[in-house]
């Protein structure tokens, strides 16, 4: 029997994570909004995990599924920066799918943004992450590097109102703060 686990993402995990995203969008996913508004950053520190089978010895096995969290910078009108999380892509295996592998990985991601204090954002299906508090209700003013349905600008945020308005949602150019760095309460900061 192949069972499977959920486990941070390690720096070797990168090349099967690719060619497991690869599989599961159709080529022109770099040109998408959601990977413009990731660009080069690398995850969000303790926001990357993956499923990975496991045989009846515990072996661990390929990888079946990914999910992580980029920074992202939200530009208020009244010039306020954020750094908020973007989560995505999250894909599973598709010869795995409908096993809850992509709703395991996300109660594992929701856990860790929880821990952090992070809110995060991402662009889906709201029938999909609505379960997770996900809504388009205070993204309707935002603007992003690319074309979005306002249906699919989902947020998860403490206070969504914070996040209400008009605002500009771009690429962080800068490293996240290291969670181990920050103050007391931090969220996410760019550094
Ligand atoms: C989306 C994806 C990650 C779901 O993974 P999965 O492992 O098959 O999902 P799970 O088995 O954990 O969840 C299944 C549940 O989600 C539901 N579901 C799956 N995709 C859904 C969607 N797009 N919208 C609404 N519900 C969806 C299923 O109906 C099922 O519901 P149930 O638990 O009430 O029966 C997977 O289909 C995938 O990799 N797709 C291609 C990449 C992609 O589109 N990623 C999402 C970007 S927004």
């Amino acid at each position: 029997m192949i069972s499977m686990i959920i486990r941070p993402r390690e720096a070797a995990d990168l090349g099967e994570v690719e060619a497991l995203v690869a599989r599961c969008f159709p080529p022109e996913r770099q040109r998408r909004t959601a990977a413009l508004l990731r660009g080069a950053s690398d995850p969000l520190p303790g926001l990357a995990f993956v499923a990975a089978e496991t045989d009846v010895t515990g072996r661990i096995g390929r990888i079946v599924g990914a999910v992580a969290c980029h920074p992202v910078v939200w530009e208020g009108a009244g010039g306020s920066r954020r750094t908020l999380a973007l989560l995505g892509p999250l894909v599973s295996h598709p010869e795995r799918r409908g096993e809850g592998i992509g709703l395991a990985l996300m109660a594992r991601t929701i856990a860790a943004l929880d821990r952090l204090r992070a809110d995060s954002m991402l662009i889906g299906d709201a029938p999909y992450y609505g379960r997770f508090g996900y809504g388009a209700e205070a993204t309707a003013g935002w603007r992003l590097p690319g074309p979005v349905e306002p249906e699919r600008l989902l947020l998860r945020a403490r206070d969504p109102e914070a996040w209400a308005g008009p605002a500009r949602v771009v690429p962080a150019r800068l490293r996240p703060v290291r969670p181990r760095m920050a103050p007391p309460d931090p969220g996410l900061r760019a550094a």
